[in-house]
């Protein structure tokens, strides 16, 4: 969250994602002039955990400044089913003054879209 590059929204978060085989990934929210092509911390940190080869997940982390735990966005929590379809991933969000919130992705996503919907296209 320290590190993020949020100067349009000023809504910094950072994401730490724990891979299967223990390793940590991090990441945050790096925004851009033009609004649409920047990511949320959520996304860095998948994209830098399978960079190292880590494509199985067993929790995430999020921080931000907000007085209440925020849950991630839509997408995000669209990626994270690539991942995990059956939605096992356990998702806490935190706040600066220690607030906490507690998720399983399946609570996030009831009804997702995964590889098995494509599978139904003729
Ligand atoms: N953002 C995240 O990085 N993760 C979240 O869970 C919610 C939103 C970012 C996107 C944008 O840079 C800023 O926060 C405001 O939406």
């Amino acid at each position: 969250m320290e590190q993020a590059y949020a100067p349009y929204s000023d809504f910094r978060v950072g994401a730490a994602l724990r891979g299967a085989d223990g390793s940590i990934s991090i990441g945050c929210n790096v925004e851009n002039a033009a609004f649409p092509a920047g990511f949320c911390a959520e996304r860095a940190a998948v994209a830098g955990a399978v960079s190292r080869g880590v494509r199985q997940f067993t929790h995430l982390v999020i921080a931000t400044e907000a007085d209440a735990p925020t849950p991630p966005c839509g997408m995000c929590r669209q990626m994270f089913v690539e991942f995990d379809a059956a939605g096992d991933l356990e998702i806490l969000s935190v706040t600066r003054d220690g607030a906490r919130a507690q998720w399983r992705l399946a609570d996030l996503a009831p009804a997702p879209f995964t590889n098995t919907s494509l599978a139904h296209h003729s």
